[in-house]
């Protein structure tokens, strides 16, 4: 008999709910941006709880009704715990507390890098073992995956997130928040080696990556310039792009040359650049292992990938009791 998973994804500034089917994937899948934040430039945690407060409960029964499903008939409720901002993640984790115990569905924690890298099981099977290189605004993070549930970290920034240096560029440069879709399209109109960005850790044997020195070399250029014309602004953004580009692409590469996979996987909200997924097909392609991503709205935070997370971690026996608490932050380790 069919099995429906409903999901909830609160951990950033998206409102978002989904529900999934073990035979039919991804049955409906509703995501509520929170434009608020575009004054600010940035994401305010107390802006983003309240509006997913406001959010929520409608976004739920809209899923609800489209699924034409009832609560007590869900086989499982899965909602992000962490890591997150924890007033945001507190208001999906209750939401769904609440819902497995007025309606007795079974209930699990799921680790939000967990869900963007199962974001790709939305698309088809997964094929592994496999390398996923997790970017977002939150996190840059080169995983091995044995099999879902079995995960190791092979390499993470240790500074920003690449999307975070995407964000904090784009800021630099005026653009409108988040960065990197604007960076994107502003790059297209600039050389990439307008500018000479530097690329750290280049050459040294570690998968980590850092990107602050990147931002401030930014910075500096472009507190150099003086006036930021537009076509000066596009040379930025295409070099500073590329800079990005390159470090992702050379540390996955060398991951690669130690791990035998037989897929690679981009996943995150950046995973949605398209130089990225340019220069990570030219490289792998050499090498022989297929890349792919998952489509856009599966590459930003969405309550999609965590029902399917649900599913897998349900399945297994694996559920949350209603004592299940948020975490701020903390590696995904393994479960099965
Ligand atoms: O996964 P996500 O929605 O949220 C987090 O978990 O952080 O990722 C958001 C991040 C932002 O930093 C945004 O600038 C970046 O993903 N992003 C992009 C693109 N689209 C979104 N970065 C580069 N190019 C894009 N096209
Ligand atoms: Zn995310």
């Amino acid at each position: 008999m069919e099995r429906l998973y409903l999901g909830i994804e609160t951990s950033c500034d998206d409102t978002s709910c989904a529900i999934y089917s073990d035979e039919r994937g991804v049955v409906v899948h509703r995501t509520a941006a929170q434009l608020e934040h575009l004054r600010y430039g940035g994401v305010v945690p107390e802006i983003a709880s309240r509006s997913h407060m406001r959010t929520l409960m409608p976004l739920y029964e809209t899923v609800m009704a489209e699924a034409r499903v009832a609560l007590a008939s869900l086989a499982g409720i899965g909602v992000t715990n962490g890591p997150g901002l924890t007033g945001s993640l507190l208001v999906g984790l209750s939401f769904a507390k609440a819902l497995s115990y007025a309606g007795g569905v079974p209930l699990v924690g799921i680790h939000h890098i967990e869900g963007h890298i199962l974001a790709n099981a939305l698309e088809g099977p997964l094929d592994l073992p496999a390398l996923a290189l997790v970017v977002s605004g939150g996190h840059t993070q080169l995983m091995h995956v044995e099999a879902i549930g079995r995960y190791r970290i092979v390499g993470a920034t240790r500074d920003d997130a690449a999307g975070e240096a995407f964000d904090k560029i784009g800021k630099l440069l005026g653009l409108p928040f988040p960065g990197g879709p604007a960076i994107e399209r502003a790059a297209r109109e600039g050389s990439r080696d307008a500018f000479d960005f530097p690329r750290s850790l280049r050459g040294t044997g570690t998968y980590d990556f850092s990107f602050s020195g990147l931002k401030t070399a930014v910075r500096l250029r472009v507190e150099s310039l003086g006036a930021l014309t537009p076509s000066l602004a596009s040379g930025v953004a295409a070099s500073a792009q590329e800079a990005i580009v390159d470090m992702l692409v050379e540390k996955s590469v060398l991951a690669l040359s130690e791990a035998r996979v037989r897929h690679f996987y981009l996943a995150g909200g950046v995973a949605a650049n398209g130089r990225l997924r340019e220069r990570m097909s030219e490289a792998l392609e050499a090498r022989h292992v297929p890349v792919s991503w998952p489509r856009p709205e599966y590459c930003t935070d969405n309550a999609a990938m965590i029902a399917c997370a649900a599913r897998h971690h349900i399945s297994a026996g694996r559920t949350d009791g209603l004592s299940l608490n948020t975490f701020p932050r903390g590696a995904l380790s393994s479960w099965a």
